[in-house]
């Protein structure tokens, strides 16, 4: 496995990949690798000859608020689960190289940025956005691996690559769950065991709002009522936002639409902010 820490030298490394006639798969993380991460590499190995995996903590998608120097970091261990996952290459470069003083350039994907985290993050997405687009430019992968945890973060994704003409095809791959149902994250971290308890309402309650529109509900008010209802019996829980959206435009429905139905949730437990999805 090779480390490259250089976009120049990353920009070499592809141009002798693609002269070879290589088909190139990325997974673009920000290190912290879990068992998430871990779906997206599985795939990627079975698509690819060429598996790269690029860990870089994205400094222009963390608001004012965020505590980027917080964010949880282990490149060794990073490393040791990609020799075992067969990642050929870790892009893992710096910021300097990434964002140069002189650096002025973004890409705002509209719309479908603005509800959901968008409009409790701003700027969140166009950092994504602005992180992800470079990263296609300096490896061009035929394909690239985003998580359905991040459901409008892949929603984002696709819209800027379909609108820019970009010639990657996105796979999104399933929200991968602890055994209680609690989806993984590496936010998950901060919780000590009462919290990580609480947590547990996220999941609880989108399985609930599955089982109301089994039972034929389909008045978007009385599912969101239920949900709120749930999530607030636990003590630390402070719900960010309860969304219940069409799964592509992401824009608010008042009945649910099978099959084009996402039930979005961020809660915060104390002070770790978690989110969790299901699409119906
Ligand atoms: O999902 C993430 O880890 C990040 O948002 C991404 C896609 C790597 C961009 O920094």
């Amino acid at each position: 496995m090779k480390i490259i820490r250089s976009v120049r030298a990353m920009g070499k490394e592809i141009k002798r990949l693609k002269k070879n006639g290589k088909i190139i798969g990325l997974v673009p993380t920000m290190g912290y690798l879990h068992k998430g991460h871990i779906s997206l590499l599985n795939r990627g190995r079975k698509e690819n000859d060429i598996l790269i995996m690029s860990i870089f903590v994205n400094p222009i998608q963390f608001g004012p608020e965020e505590d980027i120097k917080r964010y949880p970091r282990d490149i060794q261990r990073d490393k040791a689960i990609a020799v075992r996952e067969k990642v050929d290459i870790i892009f893992y470069p710096r910021a300097r190289d990434m964002y140069p003083s002189e650096f002025r350039t973004y890409v705002d994907v509209e719309r479908v940025t603005e509800g959901l985290c968008g409009g409790r993050r701003p700027g969140h997405f166009r950092g994504v956005a602005t992180v992800v687009a470079k990263l296609f430019n300096i490896v061009m992968p035929d394909r690239a691996y985003f998580g359905q945890k991040d459901a409008q973060q892949a929603i984002v994704i696709r819209k800027m690559v379909k609108d820019l003409n970009m010639p990657v095809k996105i796979k999104t791959m399933p929200i991968v769950r602890e055994k209680d149902g609690m989806a993984i994250s590496s936010r998950n971290k901060y919780l000590d065991n009462k919290e990580r308890r609480a947590g547990l309402v996220l999941s609880q309650s989108l399985k609930e709002a599955k089982d109301l529109v089994k039972r034929g509900i389909k008045d978007v008010s009385i599912i969101k009522r239920k949900v709120t209802e749930l999530i607030r019996t636990e003590k630390p829980a402070c719900i960010d936002y309860v969304e219940i959206v069409d799964k592509e435009k992401l824009e608010r429905l008042k009945y649910i639409k099978k099959g084009h139905t996402l039930i979005a949730l961020a809660v915060y437990i104390n002070k770790t902010r978690l989110i969790d999805n299901i699409t119906l």
